[in-house]
């Protein structure tokens, strides 16, 4: 029987660690596996796709062509700004700006993902060495979807794709342009170690006891009352753990400015 086409999505990978590519590879519901070969096309992608080189460029050109109008366009990293040297950061010769510029004209929506695509994160952390830019700064005629986080959750993109790709409809977004279904709530809103800072029971030290009975961290610096992101219930590697839950306090890695905000275990 003749399979119907799955959708094109073509990924651009700019200034970015390759952590929301292997954050990516975790989902575990659909997997990555799933994903890319019952769910959608994955026509380029920089770490997944077998071509490279010239077959690599010709096939993001054939997706934009045989697909026009329908194709998402995916892109983790910030990339320099239209002002910047372009030779900051370049892919196949070309500049970041051009590329993105050149492949988001016949898609029909674009899905920013990781906190340098969303909002400029490390490369865009002062002193901006390369003038980095988010996708929002720059692509202001499609719409615009910013699955945040360092990295994201794997399913909150997955589930994104999907309601997409299935329904043909985009998400209801909050006012970062995040996915309010999975950005709505706050990371203390859903914590499980909440009914410890409702107590005030507090760990004081990494090692104390405290810690070890499992109480809030928010006197290690826990930006859980700050950040929106949906760690707390979707968790990663298959629902197996968190930060918190690891014993660490959320560092607000889902926010604007994260980089610069001093989440780093910064007492407060
Ligand atoms: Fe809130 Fe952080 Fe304490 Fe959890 S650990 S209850 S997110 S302050
Ligand atoms: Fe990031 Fe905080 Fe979740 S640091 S991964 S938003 S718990």
């Amino acid at each position: 029987l003749e399979q119907a086409r799955r959708p094109s999505v073509i990924w651009l990978s700019f200034q970015e660690c390759t952590g929301c590519t292997e954050s990516l590879t975790r989902s575990s519901s659909p997997t990555l596996e799933n994903l890319i070969f019952d769910v959608i096309s994955l026509d380029y992608h920089h770490t997944l796709q077998a071509a490279a080189g010239d077959a690599a460029e010709h096939a993001r050109e054939q997706a934009m062509e045989l697909n026009a109008g329908e194709y998402l366009v995916v892109v983790d990293g910030s990339l320099p700004g239209p002002n910047a040297n372009p030779g900051y950061s370049t892919i196949a010769g070309i500049s970041n700006y051009e590329m993105l510029m050149d492949t988001i004209e016949g898609a029909a929506a674009v899905v920013a993902v990781g906190t340098c695509a969303t909002f400029g994160g490390l490369p865009k952390a002062d002193p901006n060495p390369t003038g980095a830019v988010s996708v929002q700064d720059l692509v202001k005629d499609k719409p615009v979807i910013n699955v945040s986080g360092c990295p994201p959750v794997p399913m909150v993109l997955t589930g994104v794709l999907a309601q997409f790709l299935t329904f043909g409809t985009l998400p209801e977004l909050d006012e970062y342009g995040r996915p309010r279904a999975f950005f709505g709530q706050s990371i203390h809103d859903r914590c499980y170690r909440r009914p410890f800072y409702d107590k005030g029971k507090f760990a004081e030290a990494f090692d104390d006891e405290g810690a070890k009975a499992g109480w809030c961290l928010y006197r290690l610096g826990c930006k859980g009352p700050m950040t929106y992101n949906a760690c707390a219930t979707m968790k990663w590697n298959g629902g197996t753990s968190w930060p918190i839950e690891a014993g660490y306090p959320c560092l607000g890695c889902s926010e604007p400015e994260f980089w610069d905000a001093g989440g780093f275990y910064k007492p407060l």
